[in-house]
């Protein structure tokens, strides 16, 4: 038996009473790719900034041999040294700088002093190339999308000499083709001789690219299988302690009334000849769920910006709500009349991180726990406690910064921000993204329920079981124009992943 690249034993951390991990051990084969699986708020992003050096030696306890020797860091430079790098579940490059002073920051290649800004942009160039990454050094990380972004981390990872390359979730920012490059280059690192540690919670993801699977569950390792010789329902009910039987909770409900009508909404792009938004028109109704589906670049992004006062462009067309015109010119207008939006990236426009888990809840809905100029404190904790409690959301305190919680954790605070406003028409992009499975079908349980109570959701999803599973109808996307709008009898994946890709109906 080959010796352990890295070997962790009895590894434990508290935060402020909660035992984020507790008796970890965990051992790494090198060149293996392990996956390590679990719901939010198990314990996997704090384990992995134990190995990186996030949490110094001294900040937590047990003991870890890396290569073969003790290894006890001072900070992340420490570990980018040994070889160990890691790529955060949240995004951490600076807005304002180039995709190229971003990947060399901290250690820009200089000659007689000099930052080398040429030799930069050349290695930046290549690695880019390596990737398949067709945006140029000189990029401002603000101009890239999100997947972009997400690659750039993957990209500054990888500008260093790596023998342990740590994933924390990358995936879920990015689109097919762009998944499909990661995993390639992730087998040609393996081969190479680099081990790679892979957080997911998508689990085809997960057997697909790893040799083996560590589960782990309250901060606790619960299994650890070869991936050829398990399977998902195994995964799952280790995840979750459980048996989930029902993924999809949907039922038949009575829909009502048309409540938020669409017509010929146009947006211009003023960089391509092609409109974001082409004569869009649909319609949703009271206590219906709306799927809206596409490939990137079909505009579903597009569209709820539009519906919620932020259109990428020179918007034309009308909404109508409730049978009258309505005009959106800012996000207040919208919440006002009742529409709410929660985005798709939550670093970048939805999670203030220098706030408390209640204040991210109370944000949108000021009026209800203030009078007058003033926050009534109590109120707003009763409010985030209301809807901590109903999403079952992990938190100590919810006076703690919401940088606290884990990934999915904050994904469920910002649900809980625009619930709180009671919208009558909320739009859902990407809800469940990097949230595990029981996280999951509590988001999808609730969706019923306000559906039932009568809220009109549009919910923007890539994942293709979760609209089919979800969806009374499904709107489908194609180059910014409406493909087509399924009934839930009519629809199933293959068809929707035909009309999103602009083939004819079939
Ligand atoms: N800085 C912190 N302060 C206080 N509590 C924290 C902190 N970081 C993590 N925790 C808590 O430790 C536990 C484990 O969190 P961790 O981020 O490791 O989970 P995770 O498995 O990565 O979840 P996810 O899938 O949602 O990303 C959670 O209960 C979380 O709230
Ligand atoms: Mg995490």
């Amino acid at each position: 038996m080959t010796e352990p690249i890295l070997e962790m034993r009895g590894i434990a951390k508290d935060f402020e009473g909660v035992h984020a991990l507790s008796d970890v051990d965990l051992s790494v084969t090198p060149g293996e790719i392990l996956a390590l699986v679990g719901e939010n708020g198990a314990g996997k992003s704090t384990l992995m900034k134990i190995i990186s050096g996030v949490y110094p030696f001294g900040e937590y306890s047990g003991e870890i041999r890396y290569k073969g020797e003790p290894l006890q860091l001072g900070d992340t430079r420490e570990a980018q040294n040994r070889g160990i790098a890691i790529i955060h579940q949240e995004l951490n490059l600076v807005g304002g700088m180039t995709v190229a002073e971003n990947i060399f920051l901290g250690h820009e290649p200089t000659s007689l002093g000099w930052v080398d800004r040429k030799k930069m942009r050349r290695d930046t160039q290549e690695l880019l190339d390596r990737l398949g990454l067709k945006f140029a050094p000189d990029t401002l990380i603000s101009d890239l999308s999100v997947g972009q972004s997400q690659m750039t981390e993957i990209a500054k990872a990888l500008a260093q000499k790596v023998d342990l390359l740590i994933l924390d979730e990358p995936t879920s920012a990015l689109t097919d083709p762009e998944i499909e490059t990661l995993f390639q280059l992730l087998e040609q690192l393996k081969r190479q001789g680099v081990t790679s540690i892979y957080i997911s919670h998508k689990l085809e993801e997960v057997f697909r690219i790893s040799d083996r699977i560590t589960v782990l569950r309250d901060g606790r390792v619960i299994s650890t299988w070869a991936t050829k010789e398990t399977d998902s329902n195994h995964v799952v009910s280790a995840m979750v302690g459980r048996d989930i039987e029902d993924l999809f909770p949907w039922r038949e409900r009575p829909i009502g009334e048309t409540i938020l009508q669409v017509e010929d909404l146009t947006v211009e792009d003023p960089s391509h000849h092609r409109p974001l938004l082409d004569h869009v028109s649909f319609e949703l109704h009271k206590g219906e769920i709306l799927g809206l589906s596409g490939l990137m670049g079909a505009g579903r992004t597009e569209l709820a910006e539009s519906l919620f006062g932020v259109p990428p462009g020179k918007m034309s067309g009308r909404i109508l709500l409730e049978g009258s015109e309505i005009r959106i010119r800012h996000p207040k207008d919208a919440i006002k009349v009742g529409i709410a939006l929660l985005t798709e990236d939550r670093k970048q426009s939805g999670c203030l991180f220098n706030l408390s888990v209640q204040k991210n809840v109370s944000l949108a809905s000021m009026k209800k726990v203030s009078s007058g100029p003033w926050v009534r404190l109590s109120s707003e904790r009763e409010l985030a406690k209301k809807y901590a409690d109903e999403l079952a959301i992990k938190s100590s305190n919810l006076r703690n910064l919401i940088g606290t919680l884990s990934g999915g954790n904050q994904q469920k605070v910002l649900v809980a921000r625009w619930l709180a406003t009671e919208p009558k028409v909320l739009i859902l992009d990407e809800p469940t993204r990097g949230v595990d499975v029981g996280a999951k079908v509590e988001i999808y349980r609730l969706m019923i329920e306000l559906a039932r109570e009568g809220m009109a959701i549009l919910m923007i999803s890539s994942e293709l079981p979760e609209v089919v599973g979800m969806s009374d109808r499904i709107l489908v996307m194609h180059e910014g124009r409406v493909a087509d709008c399924l009934n839930r009898e009519e629809a199933n994946q293959e068809r929707v992943m035909h009309l999103a890709t602009g083939a004819v109906s079939v």
